[in-house]
């Protein structure tokens, strides 16, 4: 795990140069997206390059991490909405590429999900999954108490994460299902770059990546995964007790992407410095 402590928006520039650069070793990469407010800045980014160096997404495969499961079709706060709205209208994605998580309610949801698996298996897998983390340590909507094993299926969310929602739907009831990958599904990634930032989420980024594993801090199972990149601000790792160690190793997985020409930029799709 290489875990990498700066300003957000110097994580934000470092995180889509290692998706960019990640794109363009591998243009048919099978790319996990990640809903809510803390990959925004790092859509932006990525639209960004895209715009300025012509990254191209035509031949990706997306996939989506989770979704409600009890919101009207339209509803403008489903993930895959925002997903388009945010990113993928703004790059040149191939709809035909989209495998975005979705279910037209909690009879659809069993099937839609095993259908769900089987769309990861014949991709041949997701090579680099992006995830944020919940207040109380959820992984996409993996809820504390789900299995470190678990599978993509429907779920009921917790009290906390309806309440921590509750904002986003000043309209209307905040919902109180999901589908999400499992945590097993998301294990089996072949990489997993989690972004979390600002003092609300300090409290679960210490227990998932110092405490032990646990099926109470689902996102403790990414210690299980030998590759995984953490961007957090200084906010999010207040709690963290082993910031110089990660500095240094951050330090020297930045110079083992540099590139053999020196360039301050993520040239390497590669993480070559773990722990
Ligand atoms: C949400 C979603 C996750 C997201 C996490 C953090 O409820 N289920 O996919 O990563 O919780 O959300 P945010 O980035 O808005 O804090």
């Amino acid at each position: 795990m290489v875990v990498l402590v700066d300003d957000g928006d110097a994580a934000v520039r470092t995180a889509a140069e290692v998706i960019t650069s990640a794109i363009r070793a591998d243009p048919r990469l099978r790319l996990g997206l990640a809903a809510g407010t803390t990959p925004l800045p790092l859509y932006h980014d990525l639209i960004r390059l895209a715009r300025e160096q012509g990254v191209d997404y035509s031949q990706l495969t997306i996939f989506s991490l989770d979704e409600y499961l009890d919101l009207p079709p339209q509803h403008p706060s489903r993930f895959g909405s925002f997903l388009r709205r945010h990113f993928l209208d703004q790059v040149n994605v191939a709809e035909s590429g989209l495998r975005l998580l979705d279910a037209a309610g909690l009879d659809d949801g069993e099937r839609t999900c095993g259908a769900y698996e089987a769309a990861i298996r014949e991709a041949g897998g997701i090579d680099l999954q992006l995830l944020g983390i919940g207040r109380n340590g959820h992984l996409g909507f993996n809820e504390p108490g789900s299995s470190l094993a678990s599978r993509t299926r429907p779920v009921a969310l917790t009290s906390d994460t309806i309440d921590a929602n509750r904002h986003l739907f000043p309209d209307g009831e905040a919902p109180q299902l999901a589908v999400t990958m499992g945590l097993g599904t998301i294990l089996e990634a072949k990489r997993l770059v989690l972004l979390a930032f600002g003092e609300t989420k300090s409290q679960a980024i210490a227990a998932a990546l110092e405490g032990p594993i646990t099926a109470s801090v689902p996102a403790s199972v990414l210690q299980l995964h030998p590759d995984v990149l953490v961007f957090l601000d200084e906010a999010a790792a207040a709690h963290l007790t082993r910031r110089e160690y990660y500095r240094r190793a951050a330090a020297l997985w930045k110079r083992s992407v540099r590139g053999s020409r020196g360039s301050e930029n993520v040239r390497s799709s590669r993480f070559e410095v773990r722990s």
